[in-house]
């Protein structure tokens, strides 16, 4: 099949969606176990565009005669500490921009160009992530970590 290593490529990305999710619903669980309410709607905005990742690579692979490859997720890495936590998704995030950054070049070396825009699209999202993390991350390191706590507390923006 002429698209085979595009359709493994998107489901090898639709796996790293998944983990991304996994991750995601679970350092969700945890600010909401800890009622730090300022950043769940963070998660929960996280938690959708991933979602919306995952659906487009599944109609995408359906789209091109490929198969979905259903189950399959890699390590998910929780943290266990708020610090732990912004690192390991942002490792998760520069993962996916690297993997997101091959599935454009072999799109493009296929002739795909239509897929190569939606990944790119899909590129930038991952990009504006890791920007939210690297963020969250400076906030913490000026304020510290108990004040940046502390206003996540009351749920301040
Ligand atoms: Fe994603
Ligand atoms: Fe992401």
């Amino acid at each position: 099949m002429a698209n085979a290593k595009l359709i493994e490529m998107l489901n090898a990305l639709l796996a790293l969606e998944r983990t991304g999710i996994d991750q995601y619903k679970i350092h969700r669980a945890k600010f909401v176990n800890w009622q730090l309410a300022g950043q769940v709607p963070y998660f929960d905005d996280r938690i959708n565009e991933e979602l919306g990742h995952q659906e487009f690579l599944e109609d995408r692979i359906l789209f091109l005669g490929g198969t979905i490859i259903p189950q399959v997720i890699n390590e998910v890495h929780v943290g266990i500490e708020i610090p732990a936590i912004f690192d390991n998704d942002e490792e998760a995030e520069i993962i996916s921009i690297a993997t997101y950054n091959e599935a454009i070049a072999l799109a493009v070396s296929v002739g795909d160009e239509d897929t190569a825009d939606k990944l790119r699209f899909i590129l930038s999202q991952e990009t504006d992530h890791l920007n939210d993390i690297v963020a969250r991350k400076d906030q913490m390191r000026m304020a510290g970590v108990q004040n940046w706590v502390a206003v996540n507390i009351r749920g301040a923006a």
